[in-house]
């Protein structure tokens, strides 16, 4: 077995950790604060090839494996969660699904603008009486000669409104539960399809997320992602990668929160020596370091599984679960060795502290991913 990162992986972590710091940190407290998505920070990344990392050359993207993105969005998040899971949801959420369902010309027009970066990709699963319970969705798509006829919303949507690219899911046959399911999609200039409700959120605020609307929307059978009925196991196939790079994201909060927490410790002086010199905070900061380590190592183990071809959804459950609970407590801890100050906005742990909270939400909620791993453990 061996830890070390490959060339690559170090060169593409060096490379995401320059550009958060020079490009995405000193604007992350004023778009937080501002609830404001900068498409221009999304072109650099493109600019970069971190919208295509692990997407084959062949359709745009920089032939990267699994644990060099994951890599990427953690160092993302270590500076601005927001930034890290837009580009999660791009391309867990909606290239993934299209890489591995799509056919060639699907591939070809969808999966290489996502890639590129020209495009942004967003996915669209809940709805107001569906969260948990996937599959009891009451979205329509009924066949009219070469089009599917949409009909119904999706909430929560991650990128919503500043998408071009949908992967959505809807019943073709109501009568089957989940295996009435199917994947499409959907072009953001459909006739039929709009923007919703954008909600106001505790925190990723500069990362946007709204209700979309499907009124009579006609989407073309050849944007059909999958077969007539495939689409569940498409969505939770799409989870399994999705939810590894939400342990990211919480990987790199965390490490933000440890980071800030270790400089101010070192230089915050009480009772005549650094408070990072006397044990109540000393402890914590251990404590804080080993949980991340201890969830980087699961999130890293989940990715390389995938990169290598292994069944990786139980582990990919676990880095969320145990990432996203870690995050929550390391960037509590985080306040708290900040004090009164860390309790400001004068310091970056309050934003790390509300940002950690949706990474035990969204992908599944953690009581979701308990779920999927005693289901797992516990059914033959
Ligand atoms: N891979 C492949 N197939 C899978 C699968 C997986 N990971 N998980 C389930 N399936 C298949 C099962 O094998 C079964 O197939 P068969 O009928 O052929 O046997 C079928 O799907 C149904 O499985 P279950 O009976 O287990 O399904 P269920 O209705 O009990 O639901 C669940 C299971 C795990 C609870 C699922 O509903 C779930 O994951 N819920 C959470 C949804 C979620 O994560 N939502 C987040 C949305 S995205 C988001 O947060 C917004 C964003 O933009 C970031």
């Amino acid at each position: 077995m061996n830890f070390l990162l490959t060339e690559e992986q170090e060169m593409i972590r060096k490379m995401v950790r320059d550009f958060a710091n020079k490009e995405v940190a000193p604007s992350a407290a004023e778009r937080d604060e501002e609830e404001r998505f900068d498409r221009a920070i999304f072109d650099k990344m493109a600019e970069l090839g971190l919208t295509g990392i692990p997407w084959p050359e062949e359709y745009g993207g920089i032939g990267a494996d699994y644990m060099s993105y994951v890599i990427a969005v953690e160092e993302l998040s270590r500076v601005c969660a927001s930034t890290g899971v837009t580009l999660s949801a791009h391309t867990s959420l909606a290239g993934w699904p299209i890489y591995k369902f799509g056919n060639e010309e699907q591939k070809q027009t969808y999966l290489r603008a996502l890639a590129e970066g020209t495009k942004i990709g967003a996915y669209g699963l809940t709805e107001p009486g569906s969260g948990s319970d996937a599959a009891a969705m009451k979205t329509t798509a009924v066949l009219d000669g070469d089009h599917y006829v949409l009909n119904g919303s999706k909430i929560f949507i991650t990128n919503g409104g500043i998408a071009d690219i949908y992967v959505v899911f809807a019943v073709t046959d109501p009568s089957a539960r989940h295996k009435g399911v199917t994947a499409f999609i959907v072009d953001a200039d459909t006739p039929g399809f709009s923007v919703g409700k954008k909600e106001q959120k505790l925190g990723i605020r500069s990362s946007p997320t709204t209700t979309i609307i499907f009124e009579d929307c006609r989407v073309p059978v050849a944007n059909r992602l999958g077969a007539e009925g495939e689409g569940f196991k498409v969505a939770m196939m799409t989870l399994d990668g999705g939810r590894n790079g939400i342990a990211a994201q919480a990987v790199g909060i965390a490490q933000g929160a440890l980071d800030a927490s270790i400089e101010y410790a070192k230089e915050r002086k009480q009772f005549g020596k650094s408070i990072g010199a006397q044990q109540g905070i000393a402890f914590k900061i251990a404590d804080m370091a080993t949980k991340i380590e201890a969830s980087r190592l699961l999130t890293y183990q989940a990715a390389w599984k995938e990169s290598e071809g292994l069944s990786y959804g139980k582990e990919s459950a676990m880095s969320k679960l145990l990432a996203g609970d870690t995050a929550m407590e390391v960037t509590v801890e985080a306040v708290q060795v900040f004090g009164g100050y860390g309790y400001t906005k004068e310091y970056p742990v309050e934003r790390y502290m509300r940002d950690a909270k949706i990474t035990q939400i969204y992908e599944g909620t953690n009581e979701i991913q308990r779920l999927v791993i005693s289901k797992m453990l516990l059914t033959d």
